[in-house]
């Protein structure tokens, strides 16, 4: 497996490849790759001749009251993993060899504009902005992104569409932990008694699926949610919603593909998580 520290050795190795007739799969990542990454890694590695995995904590994505300084990192291990799961190039440049005197950002309206975007305001410019580098970096043929982050997916898929880019875009399951609690680089933060509540999310996730119904309304389906996460005194709701799959636009009722996606507070850590549904004909 090969390290690239530069966009212009990146470069160099992917269009060698490219000249070569060789497929490429990308797999973003921010670094302190668990199975959920792997997972992703796994899926680039059955469908591409060759699989890059980039590992870089983009601070551009990060407002400055966020955890950018005390997000964990361990660039070893991630490159043991990544070359376990049978990657060919992880690409791990420093933030001063994607930001140099930059002053370019890819934004995004309407699906930018709810959920995680109204908390984050400057998260997805930032998001977009790293993709449209690393996709013209790289040029894969398809990229890896994981259903844990919803609106991302739907961010990028959008942006894919309207900026004409030519990579497929692939969603992956979300990978849970024992107990049910998505596996995130940022559960390192949870304190023991904060990891012993976290699951609470996915109850709510499991209730959620239990009840729902075409036809229902939102505000029903969310107050049943609610509920589970209301008993758990650690556990600060900061949304429960229900989006249409595709704009991420609130919806009253239940008669088209939705997402129903939350963002609750354990202790000083934000948790999200989040499942997909659609009515049957
Ligand atoms: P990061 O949080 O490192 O996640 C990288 C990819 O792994 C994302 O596509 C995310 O959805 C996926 N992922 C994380 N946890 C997962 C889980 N439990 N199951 C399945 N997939 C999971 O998302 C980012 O980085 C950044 O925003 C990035 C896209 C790299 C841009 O900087």
């Amino acid at each position: 497996m090969q390290i690239a520290y530069t966009v212009e050795d990146a470069k160099r190795i992917t269009r060698a490849w490219k000249k070569e007739g060789q497929t490429i799969g990308l797999v973003p990542t921010m670094g302190y790759l668990h199975e959920g990454h792997a997972s992703l890694i796994k899926k680039a590695r059955e469908n591409n001749d060759k699989v890059v995995v980039s590992v870089f904590l983009n601070p551009i994505q990060f407002a400055p009251n966020e955890d950018l300084d005390s997000y964990p990192r361990d660039f070893d291990h991630d490159c043991a993993l990544a070359e376990e799961m049978g990657a060919d190039l992880v690409f791990h440049p420093e933030p001063s060899e994607m930001y140099k005197n930059h002053e370019t950002y890819v934004n995004m309206g309407l699906l930018t504009e709810s959920m995680d975007g109204l908390a984050r305001p400057i998260h997805f410019r930032g998001v977009c902005t790293v993709l449209t580098k690393l996709f013209n970096i790289m040029q894969p043929d398809n990229a890896y992104f994981g259903q844990k982050d919803a609106q991302q997916l739907a961010i990028v898929k959008k942006m894919v569409f309207d900026l004409n880019f030519d990579v497929k875009i692939t969603g992956c399951p979300i990978v849970r932990e024992d107990d049910g609690l998505a596996k995130s680089s940022r559960n390192t933060y949870l304190s023991p008694e904060e990891r012993a509540a976290a699951p609470v999310l996915s109850r709510s996730i499991a209730e959620g699926q239990r009840v729902i119904k075409a036809g229902m309304a939102s505000a029903d389906l969310v107050a049943q949610m609610m509920k589970v996460l209301d008993s758990e005194p650690l556990a600060d709701t900061e949304y429960v919603k229900v989006v249409d799959a595709l704009t991420m636009q609130p919806v009253e009722t239940i008669d088209r593909p939705v997402l129903v996606a939350m963002a609750v507070h354990v202790g000083p850590t934000r948790l999200i998580d989040n499942f997909s549904w659609e009515p049957e004909d």
